[in-house]
């Protein structure tokens, strides 16, 4: 475990914008216009343990609450999503309802202050749309500009930041990834028609680590899991060309710098071993950390990646719309966020303009199949909704009235350092 109470206090620069992040579909509950709330009563059946999504946090009836909480816990940004599905049902059908409803909780957090990050699509659709073969299909992209330019007029004027859509980069589908690509570039446009701030799509950024670092085949095969998830796309914006493997190039005038800053979820990095048909490799076993009862792809705390990452991206200002850490001892967060940030100012100081960063999540969610991975700062009883700040979240709070680290922070939330799990 990394020993937190050695760390030297560190600082952002002013005006730094500190927050958290959420989307729909994990805490608003009863998504029952998406594809994904049917497809989570199918996989269930041959996955009986899986968790539907359900109530989720019924962020949907508490968003006065939960904005409140916002305040309370410091917070200066929030990023959310509309839920497509919620606002148009069915094809020809626009729920006034479900606008107002966001319209509400919108101008619930201008009245408070706190800049708004919108993603317009994290990995939920219409279930109408989806059946019509959704993304996968370039000639769907006339249904959602019809839903761009209902909702665009409505809600551009609380928005301070936008996302088009959520880590498509990561997709197995290459069809479906590089027409997301384009996808994102066209939204990207119209959104401008109707909009002066800032827009991006959330990248998922992650470091390819070859498991033997100096194995040739490691090597390889890292770059080309680097290039195919992280590299085709960020090449895309620089230069307008989409250009991935076994597929014809194609210059896609308007995915030419298609972003007006990088919008960067990172949590770990990947291991990748040559030698694995499916290139995963096992994680070191001395950085392994059980912090929840399954297994699940976070069992590493690796705050050096986002150095590396981040790097790469000295062109454009930088926000971390994600990252977070899912444990059931909080204070394993507590040594998360510490590090985390740390590598941050490391990265400021290697010169990349990192301007903010959401916390991902403000609260327990659901983890697209199962409850049990814990994220939030905020737990969430699943039976009653009852949300309680965690430690870690006065911690944070501290933090951004501080604008930056300190031991002083550090040792009135933690005593030692966790333990861990069996
Ligand atoms: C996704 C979130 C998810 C989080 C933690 C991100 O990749 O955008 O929806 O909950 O990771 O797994």
């Amino acid at each position: 475990m990394y020993d937190v109470f050695s760390m030297k206090n560190f600082d952002f620069p002013k005006d730094f914008l500190w927050g958290s992040s959420t989307a729909g579909h994990q805490i608003e509950g009863i998504n029952d216009n998406s594809s994904n709330w049917y497809n989570e009563i199918e996989s269930k059946k041959t996955n009986p343990d899986m968790d539907l999504s359900g109530m989720a946090c019924n962020h949907y009836n508490m968003v006065e609450e939960d904005v409140r909480m916002l305040c309370d816990l410091g917070h200066k940004a929030y990023r959310m999503t509309i839920e497509w599905p919620r606002i148009q049902p069915s094809e020809g059908e626009f729920s006034e309802e479900a606008t107002e409803h966001y319209l509400k909780e919108l101008r619930l957090l201008k009245e408070k202050g706190i800049k708004v990050f919108m993603t317009l699509v994290h990995f939920t659709l219409p279930k109408w749309f989806d059946d019509m073969g959704g993304l996968n299909k370039m000639e769907n992209f006339k249904y959602f500009e019809k839903y761009l330019r209902y909702i665009l007029p409505k809600i551009s004027e609380y928005v301070d930041f936008w996302n088009t859509f959520n880590e498509f980069n990561l997709y197995a589908d290459v069809q479906n990834k590089l027409n997301h690509a384009k996808f994102h570039a066209y939204t990207y446009h119209i959104i401008k028609e109707y909009s002066d701030k800032p827009v991006s799509y959330a990248h998922s950024l992650k470091l390819m680590h070859p498991y033997q670092y100096n194995d040739k085949a490691d090597k390889l095969m890292a770059d080309y899991l680097d290039y195919t998830n992280n590299e085709f796309m960020l090449h895309a914006i620089r230069t307008g060309e989409l250009v991935y493997p076994y597929t014809d190039g194609e210059f896609v005038p308007e995915l030419k710098n298609s972003v007006d800053f990088w919008s960067i979820n990172t949590y770990t990095r990947y291991i990748v071993d040559a030698r694995k048909k499916n290139l995963e490799g096992e994680r070191y076993n001395h950085k392994y950390l059980e912090m929840i009862p399954m297994k699940f792809y976070l069992d590493e705390i690796d705050p050096e990646s986002v150095i590396h990452l981040l790097t790469r991206l000295k062109d454009k200002p930088v926000y971390i719309s994600e990252n977070g850490l899912s444990c059931i001892d909080d204070r394993f967060r507590i040594v998360f966020i510490t590090m985390y940030l740390s590598a941050l100012s490391e990265a400021i100081k290697c010169g990349v303009d990192v301007r903010g960063y959401l916390y991902w999540s403000l609260m327990d969610n659901y983890e697209w199949g199962s409850f049990t991975p814990r994220f939030g700062l905020v737990d969430v009883d699943f039976n009653t909704f009852k949300r309680t700040p965690k430690p870690s979240a006065w911690f944070y709070k501290e933090i951004i009235e501080n604008n930056g680290f300190s031991q002083d922070i550090l040792r009135k939330y933690l005593n030692e350092l966790p333990t861990l799990g069996k």
